[in-house]
């Protein structure tokens, strides 16, 4: 007996379907991936079949192609700038796209970009072939887009698409406080290329308060937190913990039920993302020193603040208060 390590075939389409939870975390990678190449305009247009399509104005040559088609490629790791405005990236691992598979059946991808055009077909039948080393994709002839930018279509979708909640999920990407980005949802019964008939804007939630500056060494770490001045929704609640521009998830340190009013960010290059979904962070070294210099700066900074700044608040409230007393007796 030889002892050889092998691959099932449907190791691939397995990691694919079943890492990344739902259409709107898909979406979301898509959306980050057109960020990443200097798009600054997305459309996304959910069908009434239930399918999806995410529109950029980036476009691939014939060296993004090749770049799309090997999976896992980590160059985002040492290219973690956009070329032209110098973006810092989202991505890091090379698996974002395989996400499409959770949700929906098949993917196809048309790009153009001066005078390169490609269209082509991602399906789970061909990640189960990559086994062979050999996996094949379907190349169409189509028309190509009229303008420099990427066409993906989700298609074939196995769960309804809920236009509200796509909003809201969406509306999770920090990436939307950038200059020269923005993107666009909208329902459609037809899908017309890059027409925002209908389309809304969909902007990150303003959260104005109280803002405390974060720089720190040893881990490097940088962001801003703010203390709300008005009640923070679930998905706003805690700091959010960036590794480039993507929100791993939102921490409130162990400090859970005072840091109601406490939103912001902080990023923190120097850790690790989980593989695929980065939706979790590695628990290593630089992770425990990162999670006690965070500590240390809520409780020496954050926590009086929050203090002095509920004082303010509250005498305001309370002079309000005062005033309208006056007000009722003088009339008295
Ligand atoms: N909309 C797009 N326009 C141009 N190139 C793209 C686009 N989407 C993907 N690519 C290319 O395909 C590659 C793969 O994208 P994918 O999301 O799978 O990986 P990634 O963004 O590099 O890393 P991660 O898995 O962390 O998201 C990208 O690195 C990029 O080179
Ligand atoms: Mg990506």
């Amino acid at each position: 007996m030889t002892l050889e390590l092998k691959v099932h075939p449907l190791f691939f389409k397995e990691f694919a379907t079943k890492t990344w939870i739902s259409p709107y975390e898909i979406i979301r990678e898509l959306i980050e991936n057109a960020f990443d190449e200097d798009a600054t305009r997305v459309i996304v247009t959910v069908l009434n079949n239930g399918n999806v399509v995410i529109e950029d104005d980036a476009g691939m040559n014939s060296d993004s192609v090749t770049k799309f088609l090997i999976l896992g490629s980590p160059h985002k790791a040492n290219e973690n700038l956009s070329p032209k405005l110098k973006r810092i990236r989202t991505g890091r691992y090379g698996t974002g796209r395989l996400s499409f598979l959770t949700s929906f059946d098949n993917m196809k991808i048309k790009t153009n970009l001066d005078d390169f055009n490609k269209t082509l077909v991602i399906n789970g039948e061909a990640l189960e072939n990559l086994i062979t080393g050999q996996a094949q994709l379907q190349e169409l002839k189509e028309s190509t887009l009229k303008r420099n930018g990427t066409e993906i279509f989700l298609n074939v979708s196995k769960i309804t698409i809920d236009l509200v909640k796509l909003t809201k999920e969406l509306k999770k990407l920090s990436i939307l406080k950038y200059p020269l980005f923005e993107v666009y949802v909208k329902y459609s019964e037809n899908f017309k290329e890059w027409d925002l008939t209908d389309s809304q804007i969909v902007k990150s939630p303003d959260v104005q308060g109280y803002k405390i500056l974060v720089n720190i060494y040893n881990p490097s770490i940088s962001g801003e937190i703010i203390i709300a001045k008005r009640p923070l929704g679930q998905d706003e609640k805690g700091i959010a913990i960036m590794v480039g521009n993507h929100v791993v998830l939102r921490s409130t340190f162990g400090f859970d039920n005072k840091l109601n009013r406490v939103t912001g960010y902080v990023k923190c290059d120097q850790l690790t993302s989980r593989f695929a979904d980065k939706s979790a962070l590695i628990e290593n070294d630089i992770y425990t020193k990162f999670n006690q210099q965070m500590r240390d700066f809520v409780i020496e900074q954050v926590l009086p603040s929050l203090t002095e700044y509920e004082d303010v608040l509250i005498t305001r409230e309370e002079s309000k208060i005062y005033k309208e007393i006056d007000k009722v007796m003088g009339q008295a």
